[in-house]
């Protein structure tokens, strides 16, 4: 497994990250409680080490179900978790920080949480005041360092004004690159990591879906991620083809190219990827294995020209 370090934290992780959010049972589809405690079982068996959730997934239940997933090797996993995110909406108060840092730790049965991230901005709490709680939960001992999510420069730059910031965790993948343009080099440039959400595009970059999946029950994820529905559906279906071509020349699956494009842009710590089996899990986790060559990277580069026009 290819490592990389979490910003400046001192922290090491996997260039592939484990994320949870279809363990929350409430927007990817059905899932079995069983298949996902093994499922990040088996991710930190293929090399993995760092877990993602949130207290919004499925209101506790996935931070519920790593904290089942990590008992009896809670040392072995970079576990973490975010606040400010509930089901009433965004709260990032000193207030509710301390209260959902306790909650989180409850559930995800430990005393500290490696990495503790502001899940959304909040318009209504200045900024400083969050970050201030995350920094007195640092000194606590209860989080060992403090990330943002879905957080622009301006709020990054006022973040880093109060303390150490360590990590951004963006939606980035072959689909969804708006952050290349600023954002990640300003990242860079700051000592920030990146942790990209959706890498795999919610399954599109797999392959596995050759028509829009519907919103159905509890799959809502083609509400959320846009190319799951035309027209971009069809145009993400072109770029399949071209990963689908690199992965069958290097007889691995199509997952594989999506995970490594993203884990290879620079300033990557760990691109995180969803699973609900041990299957899916171990698939993902073994792209850390080996990386595209150069040839292969500037192949899809000119595919996102022809397709996207950029
Ligand atoms: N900070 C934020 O605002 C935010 C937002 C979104 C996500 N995240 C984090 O980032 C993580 C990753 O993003 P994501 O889960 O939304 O999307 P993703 O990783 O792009 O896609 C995950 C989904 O793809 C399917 N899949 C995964 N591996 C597969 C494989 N090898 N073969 C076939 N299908 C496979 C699974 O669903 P099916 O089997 O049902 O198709 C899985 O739930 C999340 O779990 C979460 O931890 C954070």
């Amino acid at each position: 497994m290819r490592m990389n370090e979490l910003g400046k934290s001192g922290i090491r992780v996997s260039a592939v990250g484990t994320g949870t959010w279809a363990m929350g049972g409430d927007f990817f589809g059905q899932i079995d409680d069983e298949q996902c405690v093994d499922a990040i079982a088996a991710s930190l068996d293929a090399g993995v080490n760092l877990v993602d959730t949130a207290p919004v997934y499925g209101n506790g239940y996935s931070e519920t179900l790593v904290g089942k997933a990590l008992k009896g090797r809670r040392q072995q996993a970079v576990l973490c978790t975010k606040c400010g995110l509930t089901a009433p909406g965004r709260n990032l108060t000193r207030k509710a920080i301390f209260m959902e840092v306790d909650q989180s730790l409850r559930r995800l049965q430990t005393d500290y949480i490696d990495l503790y991230q502001m899940h959304w901005p909040d318009p209504n709490t200045p900024v400083e005041e969050s970050m201030q709680a995350m920094l007195d939960l640092k000194a606590a001992g209860k989080i060992r360092a403090i990330g943002v999510s879905n957080f622009d420069e301006e709020l990054i730059s006022r973040c880093m004004a109060v303390g150490q910031l360590d990590t951004l965790q963006p939606q980035y993948s072959l689909l969804e690159r708006g952050v290349e343009k600023s954002i990640l080099p300003f990242c860079r440039k700051n000592g920030i990591g990146i942790l990209s959400y959706g890498s795999l595009g919610a399954g599109m970059l797999t392959g596995k879906f050759r028509e829009p999946p519907k919103e159905e029950g509890t799959d809502k994820r083609a509400g959320f991620y846009p190319f799951l529905r035309e027209p971009l559906f069809s145009q993400a279906l072109r770029l399949v083809e071209v990963l689908e071509q690199i992965a069958r020349e290097h007889d691995k699956p199509t997952a594989h190219v999506a995970i490594n494009w993203v884990s290879q842009q620079p300033g990557m710590s760990t691109a995180l990827v969803g699973c609900k089996n041990p299957r899916q899990a171990v698939q993902n986790a073994q792209a850390g294995e080996w990386e595209l060559s150069q040839e292969e990277l500037d192949r899809i580069g000119q595919a996102l020209k022809e397709i996207y026009g950029e």
